[in-house]
Order: C-alpha cells, then structure tokens, then sequence
C-alpha cells in the first residue's frame, strides 16, 4: 500500500527511481511524484495518476545531473488523490514520502498549526513531515529529529527523507511498514519491496522497526547499530517481467504448477509430508488441539478451504477470522492452539495486528507467508514460506494456490501424526498433492478457448452468483471475489443450499449462475441447486468433475474438469475460476493488472 524507492549513488537517480516507481504500481496507483538533490537544491516532480504521466512530466522538463532521489506511488488514504496530497511532501527544509498511516496527526497539526506551520494537504503524511522539520529545525540534527518525531507519531509508517541542506543523502526510518536497503555497484537503495531493487541489486537487508538509516555516498549507516547485515536474494529481474504475456495475472496462472511444486517439494520425504525443514516436527503437529486461520482477502479464502481439509482428515476444530475482526474475538481457548497467519505480502496490517494480538495472548503463531523476510515472517513463532515467486498483479492467483496447497499438505501432516489417517493413506494423498494439483491446474489453463467462449456469454452481466457445496462452496468464495475484484461485476459465493433462503430473489432472466460440483456425493443436491435457479431463469454454468452423470443436460453450459482426484479437483476448478475472471475483465476492456481502488499490499487497518 503505497511504494517508496529511493537511490544515492554516482549516476541517473530519476531514472533508476522512475524505473522502481513502476515496478512498485502494484502498491498503489492514483498519484506518483519524486524529489530529486540536484546542485545543493530539492527539486519536486509529482502528479495525479500513474507512473506514465510522471514519466511525461519528466520528458519535457528533464531533472540533469541527478545523485539522488525518491520517489512515491500513492493509494490514496487521507485525502483524494490530487497534485498537493501527492508525495514527496515537503515542509521547510525536509522532504519525505510515506508509506502508512500517522493515527495521531490531527494532533500533531494543530500543535504545529500553532506554532505557525501552514500545512497545505489533506494528508497525514505532511504532518509527519512537518514534525520531523519542526525537531530538525530545534536541533540541526537528522537523527535526532526522525527520533523525536517517531517518538510522538502513533501508527504506522515507513518514510524516506531529504533535507534540503544535506546534500545527495537519504535518511529512512519505519515502524510498522516494510522498508528494505540494498547495495549496488552504483550506490544505494531502498525500496517498500524487495522486487523493485531486483533491476540493480541483489544484496539486501531489511530495516528493523524504528531503525533509522543514512544514506549518503559510499556508505550505508544504522544509527547506533554500524554497517548493516547484507543478505542476497535468488530473485532475479526475469521474475519481476511479463515474459510475452499480456498480463502479469496471465503469466502467474500460467506459473501456478511449477510454484505448487515448489511449495510442496521440500516438505515431502519418503512421500510423506514433512515440515521439519520449517522447524515443526512431530511433537509440533501431536500437540495440536485446536487452529485458528487469520488472514485478509483471497489468503483468508485460502484459510477457508484449508479448514475444511483439516477438518476433515485431522478432526481438528479449526475456525477461520477475518483479520480486521480477529481482534474483537475474545480468545476462547489458548492451550494448544495455533494460531496461522496466512499472507502472500507478510505485510498486511490486519493479519500483523492479528499475529501481535495472537502472541500477546499467549497462542503459539504460525505465519505462512510468500514474501521472505517479511514482518509476519519475522514475527511469528514457526513460519513456512509458500515459495511462491514474486506476484505482481494485484488479483492473486499463484500466491493464493500455494496457499492452498502448503496448507493441503499441513492438514495431511497433522491428520498423519494424530493417528487419524495410516500411512498408506497419508502418502496416497501427499501424491495426489503432489502430482493431481499442479498437473489438473496445468490441463484447465490448456483449455483457456473454452473459457473464453463461457467468458462471451456472460461477460455484459451486472450480477453473477457461485454455488458449491462443502470444498466447492470454499472455493466458489474465492472464485467470486477473483471476478468482481478484476471485472467489476457484482458477483456473490453462496452455499448452494442457501441460495433459497432470501438471495434467490435477486435472480432474473439470463442472471449468470455458476455452480462448483467436485464432490461425488454431492452431485445431486448440487443438481438440484441448479435446477432451482434455471427454472427461475439462470442461465446456469456448472464447472464440475466428468463422474457426475448427465452432466451436459444439468445445465446450459458445462465444463468437465479434466480427470484428476478430489484434491486434484480443488485446483483445476479454482483455475477455471481464475480464467473466467480474466476472460470477463478482458472483455469489459478493465485493467487487469491493476484494478480501480484495489492495492496489493495492504498496509493500513
Ligand atoms: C489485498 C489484495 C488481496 C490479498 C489481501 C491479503 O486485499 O488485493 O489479493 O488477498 O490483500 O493480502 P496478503 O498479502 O496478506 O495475502
């Protein structure tokens, strides 16, 4: 939410800024703006709307001879996005961009306002500027000032800093939001992400809360602390591309089998699921009595799915939260609960404040988290990444199918070592994983003109629904949401046997009605489901497995998923979901890559 990126070296800052800012859009898109040392000066470019258009300004007005800068992508929380709520934000001699939210800074400005500093936004982030330049005015001192700034902000942020008076330097601080330095042949970086200093770096470190940094020259400095701790990262540039597709989102469906792979296949020894790589052996999963799932958005979908499978095979109760409720619960049982925060960022201020709540009540935490190195990572007790590769569109897919399946494989090690399942079984199921997922997930993205053809017909809609039972109502949760989030169509997830108790009315002629049936003993009831809905005029699309009999005639489009297993079935269905979502959008002429009001990372409650 937000993206930050900021370079100190011997050559180009906008342009290496620039090229960050674009890699970084996925955090936020409606404003952008840099401010660049140039000759002893701060000079400020910045505008309502995208990277492009900053990239315009810049083309007719080109900054020379630029050592430094940083630069901002917004999504917008105080204050509409505008040219003055735009970042950088400077007050007196300091300048800054934020990442985050100052919770107090009504406070702050009016004792500023007193005190006869005239603020021209309506954003919080000016405040925060303003209160570093008050302190620095006091005491001429860059850490000083940051310090006694962050001390009365209540929050969270992460800002990058010029001062007008130190030349080619960038001080950084964060407390709550992400913030990463890198180390390049050329100079130093820093970014709210790693994947936007992959074109230049590779070395990295990840600034602690309430580190403060100095950037400047040929060295890079934490207070109090020296020389920083450099790790290097596998990610390479490649990653971060399209690669020839025509989206991001194209490309990450399309990446899904090979990520699962590599969610699962350090997690399996002898064919039997094993997660004593990640620190929980089987003394871990016995003690085991009870889960909590938290998450936001499409990972707690992903939570969904994986307590039914939980449930199912281990007999454990296991409740799924919204982050943002988790808080107002209060905590029924501690003892021998584990409390899973899931997230693709490791980022997300709900599931953190979650994961804090969770800790400070004394639950044992697991973060399953895709972004290494992240807080929730960093945080949580146990942590099992999902190895998912860099995810860039802001509609998941690839972060939300090794969700599901790390989180398969963990419902099958719990079952397997509380005795609940043998291990004959617990090695056929790891198989079916191992193998089913990606390889049914693979045939359905082969099958992408069929899609289409689903795509033309119920594209124009201002209402659709999903139905599923059991598993299929899960997912049928995250296939909706993928289609509203990128299309714009109002769409709903019901359990196909509610439908009837209110909802059914909203049903018209021709309302698209898209019905999950994966489950054999559920072929029926899911049958009469649709019928129910096609006699009040539907027009019904049923998305099932090829064992359920007369399957052509059930309603008036059919996809038969490819022959696979019931775990195999959870991922080929969720990818003819995905394709429908795209295939929709696509033909509605939406931004795929980066839906209207939407953000990746969510860093504010
Ligand atoms: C945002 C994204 C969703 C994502 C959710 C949780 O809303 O748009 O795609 O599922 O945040 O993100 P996380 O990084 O915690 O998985």
């Amino acid at each position: 939410m937000c993206g930050i990126i900021g370079y100190t070296g011997i050559n180009e800052a906008v342009k290496k800024v620039t090229q960050g800012l674009e890699i970084l859009e996925y955090r936020g898109y409606d404003s952008v703006g840099i401010c660049a040392s140039v000759g002893g000066k701060l000079e400020i470019v910045k505008t309502k709307g995208r990277v492009s258009e900053l990239n315009k300004l810049l083309a007719n007005e080109p900054i020379q001879n630029d050592l430094c800068a940083i630069g901002h992508t917004r999504w917008a929380t105080h204050g509409a996005p505008s040219y003055v709520n735009s970042h950088p934000h400077m007050v007196g001699k300091t300048c800054l961009v934020h990442n985050g939210i100052i919770e107090n800074y009504k406070e702050i400005k009016s004792r500023l306002e007193n005190e006869g500093v005239n603020f021209v936004s309506d954003t919080d982030t000016e405040v925060g500027c303003g209160l570093i330049n008050y302190y620095y005015e006091k005491t001429n001192e860059p850490y000083e000032a940051i310090l006694s700034a962050s001390d009365k902000m209540r929050g969270s942020y992460a800002f990058a800093i010029m001062f007008s008076d130190e030349e080619n330097t960038i001080y950084a601080i964060r407390q709550g939001s992400p913030l990463i330095i890198a180390k390049g042949q050329d100079g130093f970086y820093l970014a709210s992400d790693l994947t936007a200093l992959i074109p230049f770096t590779k070395e990295y470190y990840s600034l602690c809360e309430g580190e403060v940094v100095k950037l400047a020259g040929n060295k890079a400095e934490i207070y109090q602390k020296g020389e920083p701790q450099w790790k290097r990262t596998d990610m390479t540039y490649e990653m971060a591309k399209k690669g020839g597709y025509d989206h991001f989102m194209l490309k990450e469906m399309y990446e899904q089998p090979k990520a699962i792979e590599n969610s699962l296949s350090s997690r399996i020894k002898d064919g039997l699921p094993d997660f004593s790589v990640d620190g929980m052996d089987k003394s871990f999963f016995e003690e085991i009595k009870a889960i909590h799932i938290v998450a936001c958005g499409s990972a707690m979908h992903a939570g969904l799915v994986a307590s039914h499978l939980i449930e199912k095979l281990a007999f454990v109760p296991t409740r799924v939260y919204i982050a943002s409720e988790y808080r107002y619960t209060p905590p029924l049982t501690i003892d021998d609960t584990l409390v899973v925060v899931v997230s693709q960022s490791g980022e997300t201020a709900d599931s953190l404040a979650s994961l804090r709540y969770a800790k400070e009540k004394g639950f044992k935490t697991l973060g399953i988290v895709n972004a290494v190195e992240t807080t929730i990572a960093k945080e949580a007790d146990y942590r099992a990444y999902t190895y998912a590769g860099p995810e860039i569109a802001v509609a998941t897919t690839k972060g939300y199918a090794t969700q599901v399946s790390l989180m398969s494989l963990f419902a099958i090690c719990l079952a397997y070592n509380k005795g609940k399942i043998d291990t004959n079984t617990a090695k056929d199921l790891t198989t079916c994983l191992f193998s089913h997922a990606p390889k049914a997930l693979g045939e359905v993205l082969e099958r992408r003109d069929e899609v289409k053809e689903i795509a033309k017909l119920i594209y124009e809609r201002d209402d659709i629904f999903y139905i599923g039972r059991g598993i299929d109502y899960q997912m049928s949760q995250e296939a909706s949401l993928k289609l509203k989030e990128i299309s714009y169509i109002h769409s709903q997830a019901y359990a196909a046997g509610e439908l009837k108790h209110g909802t059914i009315s909203l049903i018209e002629c021709g309302t698209p009605v898209i019905a999950i049936a994966t489950e054999e003993k559920l072929f029926d009831k899911i049958d009469s489901n649709v019928k129910e809905v096609r006699a009040r005029g539907a027009y019904t699309i049923l998305i099932c497995d090829g064992e359920m009999e007369n399957a052509q005639e059930c309603a008036d489009k059919v996809f038969i998923l490819p022959k696979s297993s019931y775990i195999g079935n959870i991922f080929s269905s969720l990818a003819v979901a995905q394709l429908i979502a795209y295939e929709v959008a696509r033909l509605r002429g939406c931004d795929i890559d980066k839906p209207k009001n939407l953000a990746k990372s969510v860093t504010v409650e």
